[in-house]
């Protein structure tokens, strides 16, 4: 049997952290971060709360101001450290944090919440189940995983196309800088069907404000029937 995680962790996230926020709100006018912060809003206080690859860590320090006991999970030494820096200056709780692969963390607590902000698209469509299914056992019985991601293909031939391209740019950038996986836009709502995870509450946002919605907030629990 293949042992996971079989793909090697990225690299070079490091270099990006003075440019990471700038280009993610260029692309998207404004959404990435509007989804990211509004996942980070439905947190509570004095929850145990793990944000995976938080970046430079504005949802993170949310979490923190917000009275949680946050921890950090990051493969990048330089965004760690620009979260822990964040989180620090919102004034409220100090956060743990833990240089790693998310992979390959055990947590030797239940999790409240799972922030995951634009963690899963780094990976394959393959490694979705794996991935998805380490935060389903990482969170308590009530527990939630709160995604902020790209929306799910489209049904329309023209308007998917124009999103695989509006994806693909970035991605095609990634691949190449920081060894994320190559994929299509990930069906995130099916991935989380099969991973026995419900989603409970799904919020879109508009690209640029007024664009298409291509960018989603879904907050996700165990099923109950599992
Ligand atoms: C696409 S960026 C997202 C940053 C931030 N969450 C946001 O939404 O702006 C991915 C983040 O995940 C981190 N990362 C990548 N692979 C990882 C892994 N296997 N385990 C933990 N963190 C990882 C990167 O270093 C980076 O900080």
């Amino acid at each position: 049997m293949e042992s996971y995680p079989a793909v090697t962790a990225t690299r070079n996230y490091d270099r990006l952290v003075g440019l990471y926020d700038l280009l993610a709100s260029l692309w998207s006018g404004g959404a990435i971060r509007a989804a990211r912060l509004w996942c980070a809003r439905q947190t509570r206080s004095r929850s145990r709360v793990l944000v995976v690859g938080p970046g430079t860590g504005e949802d993170a320090a949310i979490c923190c101001a917000r009275g949680a006991q946050v921890q950090l999970v990051d493969v990048s030494e330089k965004m760690l450290e620009a979260a822990v820096l964040r989180c620090k200056s919102s004034g409220g709780t100090e956060p743990v944090a833990i240089h790693d692969d998310f992979r390959e963390v055990q947590f030797s607590q239940p999790l409240d919440d799972i922030l995951s902000p634009f963690f899963l698209n780094i990976f394959s469509a393959q490694e979705l189940p794996q991935l998805l299914g380490h935060m389903r056992d990482s969170i308590s019985s009530g527990g939630r995983i709160l995604i902020s991601d790209f929306s799910p293909p489209l049904r329309f031939i023209a308007t998917s196309t124009l999103m695989e391209l509006w994806h693909g740019i970035p991605m095609a950038f990634f691949f190449l800088f920081t060894g994320n996986a190559w994929h299509r836009v990930h069906d995130l709502p099916h991935a989380l069907e099969e991973a026995g995870l419900t989603i409970i509450q799904r919020k879109r946002f508009r690209i640029f404000g007024i664009g298409p919605r291509w960018i989603e907030a879904l907050i996700v629990e165990i099923k109950s029937d599992r």
